[in-house]
């Protein structure tokens, strides 16, 4: 550790809470200057007072991923503010959720909106300025863009689809000299499992339905999502059971089937509660 993105500029989404908030605290520990984006300003600037008073720049953005133009206005921001781009962190996200056969296409298409096109324009709106800083483009992805699990099929094709778009970009990008990273956590401490299928937020405390002992610090995603940018890696898996149930659902798929199978069956409804509490949907 150190100043390792000392005067950097680094470009965040979904910094409002959680993995995105907890990023952009330890890239101001190491030097960067951060725009900031996200739907709720108002986090942003608490935020920004925060980490202002460690030393750090920081741009707060308005900024709903799914509104290209919103997007690009932030883009804009940050160039005139900053002066450039050398590091875009496509984190923003929610889980759309629930046994298949109670959702429909557009749940599919809520979810790729945000997760997928949203990461997707998020790159395109800062393209130009990575080409120019020949720096990093990072994507949230998630153990679930490996792996399939029951009563996710929304969330887990658009996790898929960012695995598949970020291994691609890979090879085109490297032609640029732009790092492409993708990081796959298992279950992180934020407010993830606090939003619904339409990504409406619960409005009081939300009890985190994983237990305690098996929900990764968030702070430790964030340095290890640091570390693997400053390294210029393509993948990082973080926390020990996601590496765990990667290692055996690649080697093992057939049993790794069968055994999830047969735990979920005639249990679909339990899984998502399992998941996300008792959330209204
Ligand atoms: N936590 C986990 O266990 C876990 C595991 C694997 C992968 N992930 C991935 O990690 C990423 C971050 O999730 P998290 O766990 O930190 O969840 P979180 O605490 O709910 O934070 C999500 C962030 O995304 C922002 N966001 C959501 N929709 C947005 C939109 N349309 N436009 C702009 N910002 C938007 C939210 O801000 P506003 O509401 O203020 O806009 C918030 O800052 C997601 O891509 C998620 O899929 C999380």
């Amino acid at each position: 550790m150190g100043m390792r993105f000392k005067d950097k500029v680094v470009f965040i989404t979904g910094a409002s809470a959680g993995i995105g908030r907890a990023t952009a605290v330890a890239m101001a520990e190491e030097g960067a200057h951060l725009a900031l984006a996200a739907r709720r300003k108002d986090r942003l600037e608490t935020l920004k007072a925060e980490l202002e008073a460690g030393g750090a720049r920081v741009l707060p953005l308005a900024c709903d991923v799914t509104q290209r133009d919103a997007l690009d206005a932030a883009v804009a921001a940050t160039v005139e503010a900053f002066g450039r781009i050398d590091v875009v962190i496509a984190n923003a996200g929610f889980g759309v959720s629930g046994a298949a056969t109670k959702l429909d296409t557009p749940d599919y298409r809520r979810q790729f909106e945000t997760n997928v096109f949203g990461a997707l324009d998020t790159l395109y709106a800062t393209l130009p300025h990575l080409e120019t800083s020949k720096g990093n483009i990072c994507f949230l992805g998630s153990v679930m863009g490996r792996m399939g699990l029951p009563a996710s099929a929304p969330y887990n094709a658009s996790k898929f689809a960012i695995c598949g778009l970020a291994e691609s970009l890979y090879y085109d990008l490297r032609e640029k000299g732009i790092a492409v990273s993708v990081i796959n956590p298992g279950w992180v401490a934020s407010e993830f499992r606090s939003v619904n299928n339409q990504g409406v937020r619960a409005t009081e405390q939300h009890k985190e339905p994983i237990p305690q002992w098996l929900v990764y610090p968030t702070e430790k995603a964030a340095r290890d999502i640091v570390q693997c940018i400053y390294k210029r890696r393509f993948e990082a898996v973080i926390t020990g059971h996601g590496k765990l149930a990667l290692f055996i659902a690649r080697h093992f798929p057939r049993s790794t089937r069968w055994f999830i199978a047969r735990a979920v069956r005639g249990k679909l409804d339990k899984v998502e509660r399992a998941k996300r509490g008792d959330l209204a949907q």
